[in-house]
């Protein structure tokens, strides 16, 4: 386990690359990702190379006893390079060039640019394929955008539709185009779907989005092969963002040997503003378990913040001391291995003046920098101990990417969000301690207990198969609103709802509603599940039973004291049927019904604030206890294990008490 900082040498003078180099390894930094940006100064003209200013760096570091992750520089093209080849900026919905000048302005499908990119990774590759400090590459930074709307895309999208479809005749039907008469007779009548203003057909818009995903996992993958082909022996990862969901993540994992991920806690929500609420503190776990998930094993951090975060304003209020440590230990409580800082020093050009470092401008070390180095120093003293160990999650949440899409393009209501709604799951099995694994339809589920497909909007026969094979083996499934609606071609099934999945369900939407307004309806859980009162909103289905029994009921609305939630059993298991959706007490009441179901109820109180994890190594299970609120915090430990502090080595009393933004790693005691 190591910590380590993104590093930009060419930011500052020759002479301050020392004292860096020795800072850094006098605090405990190991690692440093560079080169990330700095096509220009690789590539100052076209096919002019030089890498000398970089080996001279590298020597720096390698002195100190730093490694280094050089990452492919193609997020941000050189000036030179949009000149000459205005073709390789992406182009907006109304026809204009992306401006140069900032990042990530690049067409995916433009012919020259992957030329150029494969130009200059090769001669990176070559030059470094040896390299003693270089251990591996990142690709790219936090690819995914921009959505391009040239000509070449729109070329290279009829070619992709005609891969996919085979036939016009094939895709007119599938479509439905008869719609509005707008069947195609030539495959160049087929448009980009550009705005959402000419009321293009759901099924245009999805394919649109698949392309897109494959155009950018194509341009990746071209700069994975040159790497794996030129730097045997090197690994290759990817800085992903969370649930980004512009590209495809567990396709775009694929050709790399783990994932890492870019981490910012309590940043303003800029891409994701549903997650305001509960944007800090625990919750922010979802996305180290989506990250993980990506690959099913062990990930880094690729960034993590170090400081406060802006641009042109700064986005979030100032790290409490203690929570920079705190968040680390989060990451690895959730299974990543390593974890590399934002930057080392505050960058004094550009627009991120405001995204702060380890290092203020000023380069002086000061509390953020003893506060990582502290955490340096307990990962020697942990050495190798927690080091690949597993993370435990008995239960799962399936993302279908496709369904999200498709969601996402005819969301039913305005409010209605995917993520904030599968989040909803996800913070209820957290609050009861217990470890969530994101899976995807083609992942095996059979290590998994409970599933829940928050709205599975498309549900092909394939995946209802794989569902009903998993619930008769002894799963249980809990399926919400929105589920079995369309086919993959984002066409309504011709059947009811929820469409293949109703043999599963046991019940059948009767009549859906939605809450448009943002009102609310008061449902009242009933046996098995204690009676609760709880509230629906964004969405209500009126079901009919035929076979399942009612959980839940409307108590008031169109739907009053029609079922809401129903349950089936099937096979050896049972599904859930979920018919809108819920608040915190609902979630929290059915999570909590159905973990003592399975026997996965954990001892340990639940907690808003107190967050536990486990991974296990062998014989090794080590407890993660982190506390993220700014009070002390009390835990009860389970009476019959005895466990052993790591941090400080000594036993731990029954009840645990934290300090404001405190960490625990316990492991227990082998009592023979
Ligand atoms: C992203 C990028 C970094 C940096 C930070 C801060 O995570 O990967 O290069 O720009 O945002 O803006
Ligand atoms: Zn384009």
């Amino acid at each position: 386990m190591l910590i380590g900082v993104d590093y930009y040498p060419e930011h500052w003078e020759r002479s301050d690359w020392e004292p860096h180099a020795k800072l850094m390894a006098d605090g405990g930094f190991k690692i440093v990702r560079v080169a990330e940006f700095a096509w220009s100064k690789m590539e100052s003209r076209e096919g002019r190379y030089d890498f000398g200013w970089l080996d001279d760096a590298i020597r720096v570091l390698r002195t100190h006893n730093i490694q280094v992750i050089l990452s492919t520089p193609t997020a941000t093209p050189p000036p030179w390079l949009v000149t000459q080849h205005p073709e390789t900026l992406a182009m907006n919905q109304d026809g204009v060039r992306m401006e140069a000048g900032g990042r990530r302005h690049y067409c995916f499908s433009s012919p020259k640019y992957r030329e150029l990119s494969r130009r200059i990774v090769t001669a990176m590759a070559q030059h470094y394929a040896d390299h003693p400090a270089v251990v591996g590459w990142q690709i790219d930074n936090e690819i995914g955008g921009p959505h391009c709307w040239c000509d070449t895309c729109a070329k290279a999208f009829r070619e992709w539709l005609k891969t996919r479809h085979g036939t016009l005749e094939n895709l007119n039907k599938v479509w439905g185009t008869i719609f509005w008469g707008q069947e195609y007779f030539d495959w160049n009548e087929i448009p980009l779907p550009r705005h959402k203003h000419a009321s293009h057909s759901p099924s245009i818009r999805l394919d649109h989005q698949r392309f897109h995903s494959d155009q950018v996992v194509s341009y990746h993958d071209m700069q994975v092969e040159i790497l794996r082909k030129l730097c045997p022996g090197k690994w290759i990862t990817h800085n992903f963002m969370g649930f980004y969901d512009q590209v495809d993540y567990f396709t775009l994992a694929k050709r790399l040997d783990f994932v890492s991920l870019d981490y910012y806690p309590g940043s303003k929500p800029l891409s994701f503003p549903e997650h305001s609420e509960y944007r800090n503190g625990k919750q922010l776990s979802e996305s180290h378990d989506y990250t993980r998930s990506l690959k099913h094993k062990p990930w880094w951090i690729m960034e993590q913040r170090s400081g406060l975060t802006g641009w042109l304003d700064v986005f979030q209020s100032g790290d409490k001391p203690g929570q920079l440590r705190l968040w680390t230990y989060q990451t690895v409580a959730h299974g990543a291995d390593a974890v590399i800082y934002f930057r080392w020093r505050t960058s004094r050009y550009g627009i991120e003046q405001y995204w702060h470092g380890v290092l203020d401008h000023h380069g002086q070390p000061g509390r953020r920098y003893q506060e990582l180095t502290r955490v340096a120093r307990e990962f020697a003293a942990l050495g190798d101990r927690l080091e690949g160990s597993a993370y435990t999650a008995p239960v799962g949440i399936l993302i279908n990417p496709e369904a999200r899409w498709a969601m996402s393009i005819q969301k039913g209501n305005p409010h209605f969000n995917y993520l904030g709604h599968s989040g909803q799951y996800h913070q209820a099995f957290a609050y009861h301690h217990v470890g969530v694994e994101y899976y995807q339809p083609s992942d095996d589920l059979s290590m998994c207990k409970i599933l829940v497909a928050p709205a599975l909007f498309l549900c092909d026969d394939r995946l209802a198969a794989k569902l009903t094979d998993y619930v008769q083996s002894g799963g249980t499934l809990v399926v919400t609103f929105r589920s079995g609606v369309k086919d993959v071609h984002n066409v309504v099934v011709n059947d009811r709802l929820p469409g293949a999945l109703k043999h599963l369900t046991g019940c059948i939407v009767e009549e859906y509603d939605s809450l448009v307004y943002q009102e609310t309806c008061r449902v009242e859980t009933q046996a098995p599940l204690p009676k609760r009162s709880v509230k629906a909103s964004i969405w209500c289905d009126q079901l009919r039973l035929a076979g399942a029994k009612a959980i839940a009921r409307y108590r008031e609305g169109l739907f009053k004291d029609s079922p809401a939630a129903a349950i089936n059993r099937y096979g050896m298991g049972r599904v859930v049927y979920v018919g809108f959706q819920g608040d915190r007490v609902f979630y929290a009441t059915l999570v909590k019904w159905l973990l003592s179901q399975h026997k996965l109820l954990p001892s340990i109180a639940p907690s808003e604030h107190v967050e536990i994890t486990e991974r296990v190594k062998g014989k090794d299970r080590f407890l993660f206890v982190l506390n993220h609120a700014g009070s002390q915090q009390k835990i009860t430990l389970p009476a019959k294990a005895r466990y052993r502090d790591l941090l400080t080595g000594r036993k731990t009393p029954r009840v645990v008490t934290l300090a404001p933004y405190d960490v625990k790693i316990l492991t227990t005691i082998q009592t023979t």
